[in-house]
């Protein structure tokens, strides 16, 4: 019976054999040879047993019918004696995070139990379960009992919990896979790792997280195991680092510790491990100099991560000894991010193979060693952010110098440069580069006009990228770039001084001349010079006159961004023809008219921005077509009429909703609340009225962080993410990158009346509450304290009475609160944030308000209870400091740590090694915002 596994399940079992080197069928050890086993009775029940247990919406168990078990999907035998030894059932669709499982009923995803009846598989040695997700149950207890086990995959699955120490007496396991999705990090946990010291032929560990927090023998547990080769346990908030060992490791090769807490120097045995070929310590808080390594010591080293961390001190010993293998293999070396300082030594040009190398973001000074021009497979070289000077060396091997006057005797084909100080001067050596076909000087300071010349150059280039420096004078009316087919050209003049009329340059697909001095008409043969562009992006300069109809000929666009520039007449009434739009701004203008209904229809447009412009017209007719829409802006406008019904309008993918300051009218419908997506319902300054609908407190995605989005188009350009602005704490901010996190309710300035109601305080996850300028009445809600993630709470101008609520004390985010002109009366609160709210003005037109910082003080207390609150808040102090700070820096903070992650693909690789099982890349980069989020957190 050699053909009953199907092809996909001969692939598994090539997956699975190649990755651990092992060959599992062994387990199953018989003398009898025959080619004719079937399933075992036993087996078999065994298995619809365990499928009981489990729900499966897809139907991906339904091969588990019939006599040969075998022969059923995910279920391999021994082909001796039938006895099931492999059970497979990794899914590759994502299953979502433990209480989000949108995704569950699209894909081939398990939940449910895992029945013991698995336990009668008396000969099992694989069981995968990765990916699937089980909803925050617990990893039972009679998984340890499997004892025949060689790999076990549970990663990925959203069980939750403490880790069953029975897994200890697993002691034949070699492969083992216990880790979060990024998501969901840390609801796992184990309180010590005692246990890891029974997995004696332990080869593969990944515990990455999970939360070990507590776990502070980890290093003596996993010491114990000397088999192992594999180590991950990154983001599991650990903090202790044994600083004295005598190692045990004879075999480890990949240690990730990547994202933890230690808050403490690496200690020296670590790089003792003469075995270690990938090594990772990216971001762990780990302080001091860098280890002094005896020379020769690391000769198997590939890869070295040590950015992100507190490093200082110079790198000269560190590098001399990496290089003193005469035969060492390093390939990958980044100490971004430290404080390290001092030149830069001339061993690194030991380093032959050496292929990467960031230094950025240190205190690094003096010119770059000429032995770097030995490193020939060097492609990826980052010294920006540094003290240096003087020469620089090309990453081809090539030393030049950067002197504007100076003629090199070579021809590179990239040319990247940025955020270095190469101007105030076209560098003129650029002149020679005929070969380039990418020439990058973004952030170089350079303030001078483009030359002509330059210009000359582009017919071989197809990146060239300007941006971010002061680059004046006019631009050609004619250039030709590179073209081909698949890509065009892609140019970015953004940020600089550049003026004149836009240029018309054909075989471009990407132009981005945002935030200039461009100015007049945006020419009317637009469309056909310029049809195949795929992003423009003219926003932010002082173009005028009307958007010309041609744009309708543009058939590959995806992105266009007229927004902030005078722009004036009519949307023009026919773009059918774009019908890859993806994004389409041309908010801030001074365009008026109607809309046309058939703008909402184009086929691939998700995020719709018309915001501050002069546009009217009844809003109903605006959104009748919208139903593909994630995001749709139509704020500072003069549009009018009710809001619509948004369930007859099918807008069931919106997760923005942006009216303010328009005219509309009649009451907040409270369909609003059955939108699945929501995350911001900006509906200020209208003049709407009747009272705050109570079931907007079902609106499940406040009440998590969460990814907006599913799925959003593969063509979309991750970089150009949708901007919004919002106002919040007392002022407009603009967000780009960050607004899959932000939860916002904004109703102010309508004629809102009756009681806040106590619902909303169901929104555990809102970030910005503004109810001010209506006539709400009665008291704040008692439990408004739930509201643990909220930065912003505006209810001035109102008719709220009664007292603060003391809840409000437990909202450790609050940074920005408005309570002013209301009746409200009695003391205000004390005590963790409340004390940072010093301005008294939050509280002003409120005679019956009391305490600090007002000046009015509070009659003496009546009873006890108001020396408890003082005792509170004295123990409170000390954390408040820091929660208020974590709230402000949040936004900031994440990207100065983080932020690059996004952008760089290799950075995200290195972090997330489960990114090729994601569907979408932007999902990675929502799962890293929320770990770095998290981070910011603590
Ligand atoms: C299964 O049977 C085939 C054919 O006899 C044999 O080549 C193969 O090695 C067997 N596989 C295992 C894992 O025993
Ligand atoms: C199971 O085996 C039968 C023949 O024995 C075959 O027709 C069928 O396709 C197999 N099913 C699967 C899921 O491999
Ligand atoms: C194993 O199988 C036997 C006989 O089929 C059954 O009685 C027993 O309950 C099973 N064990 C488990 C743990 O399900
Ligand atoms: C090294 O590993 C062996 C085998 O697990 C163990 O017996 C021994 O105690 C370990 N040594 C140290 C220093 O941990
Ligand atoms: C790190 O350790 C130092 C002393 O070793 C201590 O003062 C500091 O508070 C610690 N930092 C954190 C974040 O725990
Ligand atoms: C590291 O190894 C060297 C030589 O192999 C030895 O002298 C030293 O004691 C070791 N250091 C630690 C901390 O184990």
């Amino acid at each position: 019976m050699a053909t009953w596994r199907t092809s996909t399940q001969t692939l598994v079992l090539l997956c699975f054999l190649v990755l651990t080197k092992v060959n599992f069928l062994e387990a199953a050890e018989s003398n009898t040879r025959s080619q004719n086993v079937a399933c075992i009775e036993r087996e078999r029940n065994a298995l619809l047993e365990f499928r009981k247990g489990l729900k499966d919406p897809s139907g991906w168990l339904s091969s588990w019918v019939g006599k040969d078990c075998c022969n059923w999907t995910g279920v391999n035998c021994s082909n001796t004696t039938g006895n099931v030894v492999v059970l497979h059932l990794k899914t590759m669709d994502y299953c979502g995070s433990v209480g989000h499982s949108e995704a569950f009923n699209r894909g081939t995803c398990l939940s449910g139990t895992l029945s013991p009846s698995l336990l009668n598989l008396t000969y099992l040695s694989y069981l995968d379960l990765s990916g699937n997700n089980f909803q925050g149950i617990p990893i039972p207890e009679f998984i340890g009992s499997l004892k025949t086990l060689r790999y076990l995959d549970l990663s990925h699955a959203a069980f939750i919990g403490e880790v069953p120490r029975s897994l200890g007496n697993l002691s034949y396991l070699e492969y083992l896979a216990l880790s979060m999705v990024a998501t969901d990090p840390l609801w796992l946990w184990a309180s010590d790792l005692s246990w890891v010291v029974g997995l004696s032929s332990l080869q593969y560990l990944d515990l990455s997280f999970m939360n070990l927090s507590k776990a502070n023998n980890w290093v003596e547990a996993v010491n114990m195991l000397p088999s192992l080769t594999t180590l991950d346990l990154s983001w599991c908030e650990l903090q202790d680092f044994a600083e004295s060992l005598t190692i045990n490791f004879t075999s480890l090769s990949v240690l990730d510790l990547s994202c933890n807490n230690f808050n403490a120097t690496i200690p020296r045995w670590l790089f003792n491990i003469t075995t270690l070929q990938r090594v990772n310590l990216q971001r762990s808080e780990i302080k001091g100099s860098l280890p002094e390594v005896s020379r020769g010591s690391l000769c198997n080293l590939r890869t070295l991560d040590l950015s992100l961390n507190a490093f200082n001190g110079k790198i000269k010993g560190f590098i001399d000894a990496l290089g003193g293998c005469g035969n060492n293999t390093l390939d990958y070396l980044d100490l971004s991010s430290n404080n390290l300082q001092g030149k830069l030594p001339d061993s690194l040009g030991n380093l032959k193979y050496l292929s990467f190398l960031r230094l950025t973001q240190n205190s690094f000074s003096g010119s770059l060693p000429w032995s770097i021009g030995n490193l020939s497979n060097l492609d990826m070289l980052d010294l920006s952010f540094n003290f240096m000077n003087g020469a620089i060396a090309e990453s081809k091997s090539v030393v030049f110098n950067l002197n504007p006057d100076w003629v090199p005797s070579f021809s590179l084909y990239e040319i990247a440069i940025s955020n270095c100080q190469l101007g105030p001067r076209f560098p003129t050596w650029l002149r020679t580069q005929v070969d380039a076909f990418q020439i990058i000087l973004s952030g170089a300071g350079i303030s001078d006009i483009i030359p002509v010349w330059f210009w000359n150059l582009t017919s071989r280039l197809w990146w060239v990228d300007l941006s971010d420096n002061q680059f004046m004078g006019k631009l050609p009316g004619s250039v030709s770039f590179e073209f081909d087919n698949i890509t065009g050209a892609w140019v970015d003049l953004g940020f600089n001084l550049l003026e004149g009329s836009i240029p018309l340059w054909p075989n471009v697909s990407h132009l981005s001349l945002r935030n200039n001095l461009f100015s007049g008409p945006i020419p009317s043969n637009i469309g056909q010079r310029m049809s195949k562009v795929r992003d423009l992006d003219l926003s932010r300069n002082f173009l005028n006159g009307s958007i010309p109809a041609s744009i309708n000929e543009m058939e590959t666009l995806s992105f266009l961004d007229l927004s902030s520039n005078c722009l004036s007449g009519t949307i023009p009434r026919n773009l059918q023809g774009l019908r890859k739009l993806v994004i389409l701004d041309m908010s801030k203008n001074n365009l008026l008219g109607v809309v046309s209904i058939s703008l909402c229809a184009l086929p691939s447009l998700i995020f719709l921005k018309l915001s501050s412009n002069n546009l009217s017209g009844e809003l109903s007719s605006v959104l009748q077509n919208c139903s593909r829409l994630f995001s749709i802006d139509l704020g500072e406008n003069r549009f009018s009429g009710t809001i619509p019904d948004l369930v007859s309008a099918h807008l069931f993918s919106l997760t923005y909703l942006g009216l303010r300051a328009n005219f509309l009218r009649g009451n907040i419908p409270e369909q609003l609340c059955e939108f699945p997506y929501l995350h911001i319902i900006d509906i200020a300054q209208n003049k709407l009225s009747g009272t705050i609908p109570k079931c907007l407190g079902n609106l499940k995605t406040f009440t998590y962080l969460g990814p907006y989005f599913d799925e959003l188009p593969s063509t979309l350009h991750i970089e150009f993410r949708e901007h919004v602005e919002i106002v919040s704490k007392g002022r407009q901010n603009e967000y780009t990158k960050i607004i899959p996190l932000l939860n916002v309710i904004d109703l102010s300035a309508n004629d809102l009346k009756g009681e806040i109601p106590d619902h909303i305080t169901k929104l555990s996850a809102l970030f910005t509450l503004n109810l001010s300028w209506n006539h709400l009445s009665g008291k704040i809600p008692e439990n408004i304290g739930n509201l643990q993630r909220l930065e912003s709470l505006d209810l001035s101008h109102n008719n709220l009475s009664g007292p603060i609520p003391p809840s409000m004390i437990s909202m450790t985010f609050l940074n920005y609160l408005n309570l002013s002109f209301n009746k409200l009366w009695g003391q205000i609160p004390t005590g963790n944030q409340f004390q940072t709210f010093n301005d008294p003005c939050i509280y002003e037109g409120n005679p019956e308000l009391c305490g600090p910082p007002l000046s009015s003080s509070c009659s003496p207390p009546t009873n006890g209870a108001g020396e408890d609150e003082n005792g509170d808040s004295e123990g409170e102090v000390e954390k408040f400091g820091l929660y208020i700070s974590m709230g402000v820096g949040f936004a900031i903070g994440f990207w100065a740590v983080c932020g690059s992650l996004v952008i760089k693909q290799s950075w995200r690789r290195a972090y997330f090694k489960f990114i090729d099982e994601m569907k979408d890349r932007v999902y990675v980069f929502i799962a890293v915002m929320i770990a770095g989020c998290r981070e910011k957190m603590r």
